[in-house]
């Protein structure tokens, strides 16, 4: 029988676990044009719940079509403007359809060299950039006459990095025409992203209602997963799922990849849980030596520091001292620049955004 577990990709149908109410706002705010930052640390499932919305629009009546336009690793305006190209090829197959819509805008179709999908592409002079950005947005908004329209740009903290000036100002503007497409604005650097949206000096100040992506509660994880283990007439055990989730500290991909090793296993036991996790942390080593060289002496001590306490009380004369730390200022530097490069997040106390990181480190020590 089929694994159902899957855990290096996003995930929909029956490996996709529970947000019901998440779906329902989203597809709510979608059918009203309202639009949403969603946001959450990295590997929470931003991307799998979006696609799961956009899998059950296209069933309403009427349909609501949409966009998913994946923007990580743009580096430029140009790059946007491809993506955004790209992208409408999902409600429109026929290049000469869209190209009879880019009236004025010089575009070549060819296939991606990875993925082996079709993309297209513009060629654009730098002067030309203002009115490229317009005509490509325009493209989306004319499939939005007729019906409502999703437009999700995924990864949008990418666009703070692009170096055209005013490009935000310039996207903002023509987005705010948009009548009837509601826009999704998914990203996971929460700093970048409240910034761009809630600050009055940003350009997409109040342009979207925040939806922070809250976790998966255990209730909803033990349903999902012994239902799934039912197929196959395996019954699992209410403690062995909270045992997962609580050393996964809840994050969705590591919790499916436990229950897609567990599925493999004949024996259901504590045991074997411990014996997956020593594996997934081993399959992951190499790459966290490589980030952990990247790291300043006072990165590794902070990160040290905070899998051993959890974050808790790390501030007192006692543990900065055991710590190895002269000042708290120090520590506060450390762990700042622990939060920028996205390897811990901060929620009432610091947290590792990937935890079997945090148990390569307690290994270490
Ligand atoms: N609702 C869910 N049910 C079960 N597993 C999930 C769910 N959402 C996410 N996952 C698991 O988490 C992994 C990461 O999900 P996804 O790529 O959607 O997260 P993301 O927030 O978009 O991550 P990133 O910040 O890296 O873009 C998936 O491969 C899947 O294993
Ligand atoms: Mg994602």
């Amino acid at each position: 029988m089929k694994n159902p577990f899957s855990y290096s990709e996003f995930v929909t149908g029956e490996a996709f676990c529970n947000r019901k109410q998440e779906k329902e706002d989203l597809i709510y705010f979608a059918q009203n044009s309202q639009n949403v930052l969603l946001y959450s640390h990295r590997r929470m499932g931003k991307t799998s719940l979006v696609h799961e919305v956009i899998k059950q629009l296209k069933k309403l009546k009427p349909k609501v079509n949409a966009v998913y336009i994946d923007l990580y690793g743009t580096l430029d305006e140009n790059d946007f403007i491809d993506a955004v190209l790209t992208g409408i090829m999902q409600i429109e197959s026929k290049l000469e359809g869209i190209l009879k819509r880019v009236a004025g805008l010089k575009v070549t179709g060819s296939f991606d060299p990875v993925t082996g999908l079709p993309t297209l592409s513009a060629s654009i002079k730098p002067r030309e950039k203002p009115q490229y950005l317009e005509k490509a947005l325009q493209v989306l908004a004319s499939y939005s006459e007729k019906q409502k329209l999703l437009v999700v740009f995924d990864e949008f903290q990418e666009i703070a990095n692009y170096s055209e000036k005013g490009f935000e100002k310039r996207l903002r503007k023509v987005i705010q025409g948009h009548r009837n497409i509601s826009y999704i604005f998914s990203g996971s650097q929460k700093h970048i992203l409240i910034q761009m949206f809630d600050s009055v000096k940003y350009a997409f100040y109040k342009m979207a209602r925040s939806y922070p992506l809250q976790k998966i509660e255990t209730h909803h994880y033990i349903d999902w997963s012994t239902k799934l283990f039912k197929k196959k007439n395996v019954t699992l055990d209410e403690e062995i799922v909270v045992n997962i989730v609580e050393r996964c500290d809840y994050q969705p991909m590591y919790i499916q990849q436990f229950l897609f090793d567990l599925w493999r296993s004949d024996i259901i036991d504590s045991a074997i849980i411990e014996d997956i996790e020593k594996s997934i942390v081993s399959s992951q080593k190499n790459q966290f030596i490589v980030l952990w060289n990247l790291l300043t002496q006072n990165q590794k001590k902070a990160l040290r520091l905070v899998a051993e306490t959890g974050g808790k009380g790390i501030y007192t004369a006692e543990m900065l001292q055991r710590a190895g730390f002269n000042s708290g200022s120090v520590l506060q530097r450390a762990l700042s620049s622990l939060m920028e490069k996205e390897i811990l997040y901060k929620d009432v106390t610091y947290q590792f955004q990937d935890t079997m990181l945090k148990k390569w480190i307690q290994r270490l020590s």
